[in-house]
Parts: structure tokens; sequence; C-alpha cells
């Protein structure tokens, strides 16, 4: 039985990406030994690196390892994320029973039905973004221009958030997931709960409700008291973070990982057919939530290896999501893989409420910016291209391409 105190070798976690479509070569090497490993954090801690899908499976749906931020042995893997401790995220930082309350809430307004249903309004705001980056460029920064709007424009339509008030919420965001203190963090959160508060106030006040899922989640579940002011202000925050920088992430990276990959970009614009499988490889392959967070609240035995009561446990997706056992030739994109049990939206009660409307978008996005631009390429050299750092969900920093 392997004890954490027990092994001596020390890795760091996280580490930051050579190339942005691909994990570190260290995580890399981790995926051909135990799919357990000892890891160290940025505070001299020690936590627990899950590497092995049919392991971060059993774990990600193990009643004993905790979201709950605020419980003693939370791994933090940088001065940011201390803010946790302060403060309950909903919904992702809440465990059972609490956590299946608020879940069942939300989950009748993000079902594949609905998701289907918004289609032809993602594709209206992807057209009218890609009609305007036309008639300005080329060339153009896709991250501003495309990928971040897309996704911002549709989890506004979809709470009944305005979109004029996107600067705002889209900074603070960036400091929720990105900030270098705790402090930036926690006052990020501030401002968030209060803007969501004060919209939350207008629509209870509204006599006739628009059709957003804030506005029915005021009118079916604020004013008949089966959700209090503080608790619906808090989903709010996560379904708008969640909501739009994920996905923004996806797009801006998933098109610079088929540009790097002429071939298989190629295939996909001659079959169309292949967008939805394509996207899943494309989540698979990428894996841009690269450290899912877990405490144990009980001591637990898995493959061997004796994980005790308060330890960190954390999950790299990018490894996870390329072990050889389950997939063939981990590192090929191969858009005609079948690679839905990937966990890049995670696993277990937790995972990703929103993943049906993502794969909408992604679907949308990704096949229209190439219909549309036949000529896309990239306009600076691929490997001077920045991207973010380990720490925080995977992506471009910037995209300039022209056409
Ligand atoms: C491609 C884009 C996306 C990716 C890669 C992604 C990834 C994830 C992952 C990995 C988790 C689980 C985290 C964990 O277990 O620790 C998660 C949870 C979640 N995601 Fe997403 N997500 C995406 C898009 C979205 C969208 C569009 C929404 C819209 C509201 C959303 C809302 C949420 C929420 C609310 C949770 C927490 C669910 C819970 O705790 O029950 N996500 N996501």
């Amino acid at each position: 039985m392997t004890d954490l105190t027990e092994r001596p070798e020390l890795f760091a976690f996280p580490q930051d990406r050579a190339c942005p479509y691909h994990p570190p070569a260290a995580y890399r090497s981790l995926g051909d030994g135990p799919p357990l490993h000892r890891v160290t954090l940025y505070d001299g801690t020690t936590a627990w690196l899950v590497t092995g899908h049919a392991v971060a499976r059993e774990l990600l749906a193990d009643p004993r390892l905790s979201t709950d931020r605020t419980r003693p042995g939370f791994p933090a893997l940088t001065p940011r994320f201390e803010a946790g401790r302060y403060r309950r995220t909903a919904l992702l930082g809440v465990d059972d029973p609490e956590h299946r309350v608020q879940r069942r809430m939300l989950v009748p307004r993000f079902t594949l039905k609905r998701a289907n249903e918004l289609r032809p309004d993602i594709q209206r705001i992807v057209d009218g973004l890609l009609d305007a980056m036309i008639a300005q460029g080329p060339p153009a920064e896709l991250v501003n221009a495309f990928a971040l709007p897309v996704p911002s424009m549709v989890i506004c339509a979809l709470l009944g958030v305005p979109y004029a008030d996107h600067e705002f919420f889209e900074e603070q965001s960036r400091r929720l997931l990105r900030g270098p203190a705790a402090e930036d963090v926690l006052r990020a959160r501030d401002r968030l709960e209060e803007y969501l508060g004060d919209l939350i106030d207008r629509k209870a006040r509204e006599t006739r409700p628009g059709d957003g899922v804030l506005d029915e989640l005021v009118h079916q579940r604020l004013r008949t008291g089966e959700v209090d002011r503080a608790d619906l202000v808090a989903l709010a925050v996560i379904l708008l973070v969640a909501g739009h920088e994920t996905t923004a992430n996806m797009i801006s990276l998933g098109t610079y990982t088929l540009l790097r990959h002429p071939e298989r970009l190629a295939e996909l614009r001659s079959d169309p057919g292949l967008v939805p499988s394509a996207v899943e490889e494309l989540m698979r392959m990428l894996s841009i939530a690269d450290g899912l967070l877990r405490v144990a609240t009980q001591d637990i035995e898995v493959a061997g290896t004796a994980v005790r009561a308060g330890e960190g446990v954390l999950f790299s997706t990018s490894v996870i999501n390329r072990d050889e056992t389950v997939y063939a030739d981990p590192d090929r994109l191969d858009l005609r893989r079948t690679a839905r049990h990937h966990i890049a939206f995670g696993f277990g009660i937790h995972q990703c409420l929103g993943q049906n409307l993502a794969r909408a978008e992604l679907e949308i996005a990704l096949r229209t910016l190439f219909e549309r631009l036949p000529g896309l390429r990239l306009a600076a050299p691929a490997e001077e291209i920045p991207f973010k750092p380990g720490d925080t969900i995977q992506g471009m920093l910037e995209l300039p391409v022209t056409w």
C-alpha cells in the first residue's frame, strides 16, 4: 500500500504547457506509471494527482471526496486559490445533499432539448460576429472578435443578463480565474455579487417576467421562498462565469489546434457531418480544465494507494484523457474517434451543467468560422502566439488570424 508520506520523489503541480494543446511533458511521463502520484503544491504541501482514467472515474463518483473549498486540507494551486477557504462557491463548491437541491433547480434549464432550441439564436450571434469581423478585416484578433463574445452573448441571452455590461463581467471573471492574489478573487466576487444582486432585485420588481433563466428562477423559486436571495445570487455568479470563460477558451484553442493540423481541418471541411465528433475529440485532446480539485473526507483505498482523510486529490484531465488503455494513439487528433467518455466536462455529480450548451456553441462556432473563411490562417508564427499558464483554464491569450 502506497502512502502519501512514504514516497520521497516530489512533482510540482501545476506546470505550464509547452504547446497549448498538449499536456506538459512532465505530466505525460506520469501517464505511463501508476494512476496516482504524489505532487507538491505552491505552498509546499503535498497532494495526490490522479492520471488514470478508470481510477479518475471511480474517485470522481466517490462521495468521500469533497469539493467544499472551505474544508481543511483543500488543495490550493496558487495564492489566488486561497480565496476559496473564506467563502463557498455555489454548486461546484457544495457537496450532497445540498448540491442536489441546487442542481435540481437548474437541470431543467440546461437540458439537451433546451440547448438545441437555442441553436438558431447561437447561429445568429455567430453570423453577426463574423459579419462584423469580415467587414473590418483581415487581419483580426480572434479571441476578442469572436471566441469570447460568442459564449458571452449566448450566456447573457440565456440567463437574461444585459450584454451591454459584458466588459464589466468579463473583467471580473478574468480576475476570478487569473488574478494574482486571493484579495483579487474576493473583490471580483463581491463586485459580481453586487451586480447580479441588483439585477435580480430589478427582475423581482417586474410584473411581467423576462424569458431568461434568472427571470424564471426569480419568479418561480425566489418569490415562493424555495431559494433565498443570497443563494440565487451565488448561483448566478457561477453560471455567468462558467458559462463564458470555458467555452471561449475552447473556441480559441480549438481553432488554433485545427489550424495546426491542416489535414484534419481539410477532412472536417469536406465532411461537415464530422463536426460533433470533432468537437468531442477537441474536448478530449485539449482538456482545458486541467486540474480538478477535491479533498478526501475519509480514508480511501484505491489502486493500492491509501488516500487519507484531509489529503488533497487533483485530477489532470489532460493525462486522464490520453490514457492509452482507453484511447489508441492518444496524442493523435482523430476527428472520427468516439471520444465521448472523456472527462473534459468532469465526471460524477459535478459533471458540467452547461455541457449541452457548450457542445452546441462549439459546433456552430467552429463549423461557421471555417465555412465562412476558407482561407483562415494564423497571422503570426504559431510558436509565438501566447497562451494561458498552467494554473487556470487553458486557452489562447490572443489569436491573430488572417484570411
Ligand atoms: C467547453 C466549455 C466547458 C468546459 C470545458 C467545462 C468544464 C467543466 C468541468 C470540468 C466541470 C466540473 C468541475 C469539477 O468537477 O471540479 C464543470 C462544471 C460546471 N460547469 Fe462547465 N464547462 C464548460 C462550459 C460550461 C457552460 C457553457 C456552462 C453554462 C452555464 C457551464 C457551467 C458549469 C457549472 C454550473 C458547473 C458546476 C456543476 C456542478 O457542480 O454541479 N460550463 N464544467
